[in-house]
C-alpha cells in the first residue's frame, strides 16, 4: 500500500488509473481503525478496480474540542490494518493540506442537519461537508463506502452528493457488532473496562424495544428507554428516537408497513457512543 500525504500527488497516481478506465473505490475515515473498516475496504475490493482510504480527523466536524483532543490515534496499526485488508492507496492529510486557506465551504442540509446528531452536535453536518467534498474533489471516487452506524451521516452524504451533482454512489455498509452487541466505533477504546461492560447495554435495550413496539406506543417505548439508561448511573441518555427510515421524521405510531429505525446517542462515562437498528 502506498501512503499519500499531499493531495496533489495523491491526485497524479489517480489519474493513471482513471485513464485505463479502472473504477475507484473510497473509503473516508478518521483512523483507529477497526474491522468494522476493514468491512468497507472489503465492500469496496469486492465492488471497485481500485480501494483508497482516507484517515483525517477533520477538525471543523467537532464542535466540542475536548472530543477532538482526545480522539483515538493508532496510525501504524492502521496502516498495518489497511496493508493486510489489500487496500491500495493510503491518503493522511495534514490540516494544511486539506484546509490551505482560512476558507471553509458552507454546507446547508435542510431538516436533517436540525435533527438527532444536527441538533446535539452543532455544525457537524456542515464540516462532514466541508471535509468529504474536498476529498471527492481529490479521490474522484465511482463509489465511496460509509458505516450505517453512522445512519443520519450516510443521509447527509447522499444529499451532499446530489446538491453538488457528483458522479458518485454512496454505499452505506452493515454496522459490525462486537461479541455482545456494540456496535463498532473508535471512540469504544476510549471507553474503560466498566464503561466497555456497560455500554454493551446499549444494543440490548434497543433490541427489547423492538420486542415490545408493537405492543407499546412509541412514546411508552421512548420513556421506557429514558428510564432504563437514567438507572445505569455510568449512562446518559442523549436521544432516543424512533423514525422513519427514509426520511428520518419522527414517527408518532408504530406501523410494521413502514420502514423504521431507532436511533440512540448515549454518554457513556464521557464518551458518547451513536447506535440504530433498522426495523424493514
Ligand atoms: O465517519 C467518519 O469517520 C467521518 O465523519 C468522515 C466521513 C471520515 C468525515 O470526516
Amino acid at each position: 500500500m502506498q501512503v499519500f500525504y499531499n493531495i496533489h500527488e495523491l491526485k497524479l497516481k489517480l489519474a493513471e488509473f482513471a485513464f485505463l478506465d479502472k473504477t475507484i473505490g473510497f473509503v473516508p475515515t478518521m483512523g483507529a481503525l477497526h474491522d468494522g473498516h476493514v468491512s468497507l475496504i472489503n465492500f469496496s475490493k469486492k465492488q471497485c478496480d481500485i480501494t483508497v482510504c482516507s484517515i483525517f480527523v477533520n477538525p471543523t466536524q467537532f464542535n466540542n474540542s475536548e472530543d477532538l483532543a482526545h480522539y483515538p490515534k493508532t496510525p501504524e496499526n492502521d496502516i498495518l490494518l489497511l496493508t493486510n485488508a489489500g487496500c491500495d492507496f493510503l491518503y493522511m492529510p495534514s490540516v494544511d493540506d486539506i484546509y490551505p486557506t482560512d476558507f471553509h465551504r458552507t454546507f446547508h442540509f435542510g431538516y436533517l442537519e436540525t435533527i438527532l446528531e444536527g441538533s446535539s452536535r452543532a455544525g457537524h453536518f456542515n464540516g462532514v461537508g466541508q471535509v468529504v467534498s474536498i476529498l471527492f474533489d481529490g479521490v474522484k471516487p465511482h463509489k465511496a463506502f460509509f458505516g450505517s452506524k453512522d445512519y443520519q451521516q450516510v443521509m447527509v452524504v447522499k444529499a451532499l452528493v446530489k446538491q453538488l451533482n457528483l458522479p458518485i454512489e454512496i454505499v452505506s455498509c452493515p454496522i459490525l457488532r462486537e461479541s455482545d452487541g456494540l456496535a463498532m466505533s473508535s471512540r469504544n477504546m476510549r471507553l474503560n473496562v466498566q464503561e466497555r461492560k456497560v455500554a454493551a447495554l446499549i444494543p440490548k435495550l434497543m433490541n427489547e424495544v423492538i420486542g415490545m413496539i408493537e405492543l407499546l406506543d412509541i412514546e411508552e417505548a421512548k420513556k421506557w428507554m429514558k428510564h432504563q439508561i437514567e438507572n445505569e448511573p455510568l449512562m446518559t441518555l442523549d436521544y432516543f428516537e424512533i423514525c422513519d427510515a427514509e426520511s428520518l421524521h419522527e414517527l408518532k405510531e408504530y406501523d410494521s408497513t413502514v420502514s423504521t429505525v431507532l436511533l440512540i446517542a448515549v454518554f457513556v462515562g464521557k464518551i458518547r457512543l451513536i447506535d440504530n437498528l433498522l426495523i424493514s
